[in-house]
């Protein structure tokens, strides 16, 4: 094999994975894999949006904090903030949607460097999973070693009232996009073992940070569906037979590639409404605006705390 990288049987990895009775052999060294040009290509645009951001920013972050849509408040609390626009990152996605663009906002909170993601990008908006893990290796490029990701979902245990904060100690992947792809581009070294995703030390400093300042969060198990529809209430009644709490659609495509690369990842959602056939009770959406804006705060308040005690 080209470049003398050894040669790893998919199948010894994921058992599971063969085509008819022949193992399908994956070569995990970028320049010769079947995903070669991808790799590649995105090895290119990781460089090309380093050197733009080096350009604009001279800190580097500490911790990046990916934000939901609705819990955008703690970017409000960004002090020295310099913006950088998606749009003008070479190789990034851009939303098309006229005021959605979505911006790096870097600068410090409690006195930490950060890197806050103002708008994220979905696999139902049609990117690919490179394009969503994209911004996180640049992230971790720029030297963050910790990952705080916050996202708005569906309650599916029973109790849960919008607004409730869900510590995410586990997912279950449904979305399953682009894991090989990410294994391949690593090199076969990295980002294959979703184990602990979530750091058990930063979950812990979380629950502590939270109990200080008396704020609610239960811990949970995130189930991470494709979307765009909602689900229905026969598949929410499935994800809480599976051990889901919560559900959404976002997170596990950037939390995965992150924990490959070492970062230590802290999940939090964001319980914005009940899921499918959970409740009975009819929520008007200006009822799940105004839980959304009152948690949004909740959650910036513990974010400031967790991030100001970030080892
Ligand atoms: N389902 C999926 N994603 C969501 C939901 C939901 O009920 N609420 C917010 N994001």
């Amino acid at each position: 094999m080209a470049g003398g990288a050894s040669t790893t049987y998919i199948g010894q990895l994921f058992p599971s994975f063969s085509f008819g009775s022949t193992a399908f052999e994956v070569g995990l060294d970028a320049a010769s894999g079947p995903l070669s040009k991808q790799v590649e290509a995105t090895m290119h645009e990781i460089d090309a949006a380093l050197d733009y951001l080096r350009s604009r920013v001279v800190r580097e972050p500490k911790v990046a904090l990916i934000l939901g849509s609705g819990l955008g408040a703690v970017v409000e609390e960004v002090e020295e903030a310099i913006r950088v626009p998606y749009t003008g990152i070479p190789g990034f996605p851009h939303s098309t949607v006229v005021g959605h663009a979505g911006a790096f906002v870097f600068g410090n909170l409690g006195g930490v460097d950060v890197v806050v993601m103002a708008g994220r990008f979905h696999l139902y908006e049609g990117w690919a999973a490179a394009d969503v893990e994209l911004p996180v290796s640049v992230m971790a490029a720029l030297g963050a070693t910790h990952l705080i990701v916050t996202n708005a979902a569906g309650g599916i245990r029973v109790g849960t009232r919008p607004g409730e904060l869900m510590l995410i100690g586990d997912h279950i992947d449904l979305m399953r996009e682009g894991a090989v792809e990410s294994y391949v581009r690593s090199g076969g070294e990295t980002n294959h073992a979703p184990v602990d995703c979530y750091s058990s030390e930063y979950q812990q400093l979380a629950l502590e940070v939270a109990a200080e300042l008396g704020i609610g969060l239960f811990p949970g198990t995130y189930a991470g569906m494709l979307g765009p529809s909602f689900e229905t209430p026969a598949e929410i009644r499935m994800l809480g037979r599976m051990g889901a709490d919560a559900v959404g659609m976002s997170t596990i495509t950037e939390v995965i590639p992150a924990a490959g690369l070492g970062m230590r990842v802290l999940g939090i959602s964001c319980v914005t409404n009940a899921a499918a056939g959970i409740s009975h009770e009819k929520l008007t959406h200006a009822e799940v605006l105004e839980a959304g804006a009152e948690a949004s705060q909740r959650l910036g308040k513990l974010l400031m705390g967790i991030i100001a005690r970030t080892p």
